[in-house]
């Protein structure tokens, strides 16, 4: 198929790149850079670095069958900050998307929505019916763009497919997490370990959790990259389909930083810190749907596994 990429310099959009030239598919990726990189873009693709909401129109002209949609603002404590990042970033953007993907007659796309959507979970696992109640801007400007990929599903007869991802880690190849300024777990714990900082935080121990540190569901990249090669497949015109992402198993920071330190074999100092604003105190999905409609399975779920791809990445980047 003739594919469009949005963001597919960044971590999640680059593995997926690939994966989908791995697969055959001619990929046309488009990046701004603001946080990708142009080196992150897999061979064989085509790359065009451009403001989204401003190609859109002109990238969608020539026949593209389907348009994976990665492009967005993804840091939970930024979106606290800073909301008008992500409501123009996330939100602005994506309209301007979904008005040319109907106006150019694209049948699919596939949304990199995210877990965030539901807020603080009354039920754990989170299963795709759950309120989406979300405690973030994050999750806020995710769920506005998944309502109106819906109204295009319903209005437009859009083929949609939203992917609420867990929290995504591991790498794939040479494709992996490398943020300027990097927010998340695994990889601030594995820059402990590489030597590049002294210490990682532990944001709060009184959350209400076994013990007292946030409790997350991780999530392999190629497994998740697999998912949407699925939901390329599977996306059926005029629905809008949601899927859950994650293994189903919680772990808490404490217990990342343990598997970190198995894995590197690094003592990794930690420090209590304060709670960082937006965060819910547990994420673990039920992932059932992708499984039994997508006929989903994750090959990566062991949380071990998961962060050697990543040390293995790590390491690569600073040359050893
Ligand atoms: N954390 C720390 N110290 C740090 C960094 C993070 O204690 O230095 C904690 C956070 O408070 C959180 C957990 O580790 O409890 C994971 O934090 P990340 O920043 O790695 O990931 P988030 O859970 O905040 O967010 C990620 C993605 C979102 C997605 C969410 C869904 O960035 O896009 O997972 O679960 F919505």
């Amino acid at each position: 198929m003739k594919l469009l990429v949005t963001g597919g310099a960044g971590y999640v959009g680059s593995v997926c790149a690939a994966r989908l030239v791995e697969e055959g598919h001619e990929v046309v990726v488009v990046d701004d850079l603001s946080t990708g990189h142009a080196d992150a873009v897999p061979e064989g693709a085509t790359f065009v670095q451009a403001d989204l909401a401003d190609a859109a129109d002109d990238l969608l002209a020539d026949g593209v069958e389907g348009v994976l949609h990665f492009a967005a603002k993804s840091l939970v404590g930024e979106s606290m900050t800073d909301p008008a990042k992500y409501w123009d970033g996330n939100v602005v953007t994506s309209l301007r998307l979904l008005a040319a993907v109907h106006r150019h007659g694209v049948p699919r796309l596939v949304f990199s929505s995210t877990a965030a959507t539901y807020g603080e979970p009354e039920q754990v696992p989170i299963p795709e019916s759950a309120p989406t109640r979300p405690t973030n801007t994050y999750g806020a400007t995710k769920l506005a763009i998944d309502h109106a990929i819906t109204s295009y599903a319903d209005a437009h007869g859009l083929a949609a497919v939203s992917l609420r991802y867990f929290n995504v880690a591991g790498a794939h190849d040479r494709f992996g997490e490398r943020h300027a300024t990097e927010t998340h777990l695994i990889p601030l714990v594995l820059q402990v370990a590489s030597g590049l900082r002294a210490q990682v935080s532990i944001y709060g121990d009184d959350w209400p959790t076994e013990d007292g540190t946030c409790v997350r569901d991780y999530i392999h990249v190629t497994d998740l990259a697999d998912a949407h090669l699925l939901a390329l497949r599977h996306a059926t015109a005029g629905l809008h389909r949601i899927y859950n992402l994650g293994n189903g198993t919680g772990f808490s920071v404490k217990e990342v930083i343990d598997a970190c330190r198995r894995v590197t074999g690094h003592a990794i100092p930690a420090e209590l810190a304060p709670r960082r604003a937006g965060d819910p105190a547990t994420l673990v999905a039920a992932a059932d749907r992708a499984r039994t409609e997508l006929g989903w399975k994750p090959e990566r779920p062991d949380l071990d596994t998961i962060v050697a791809d990543a040390w293995r990445f790590t390491q690569s980047r600073l040359g050893g």
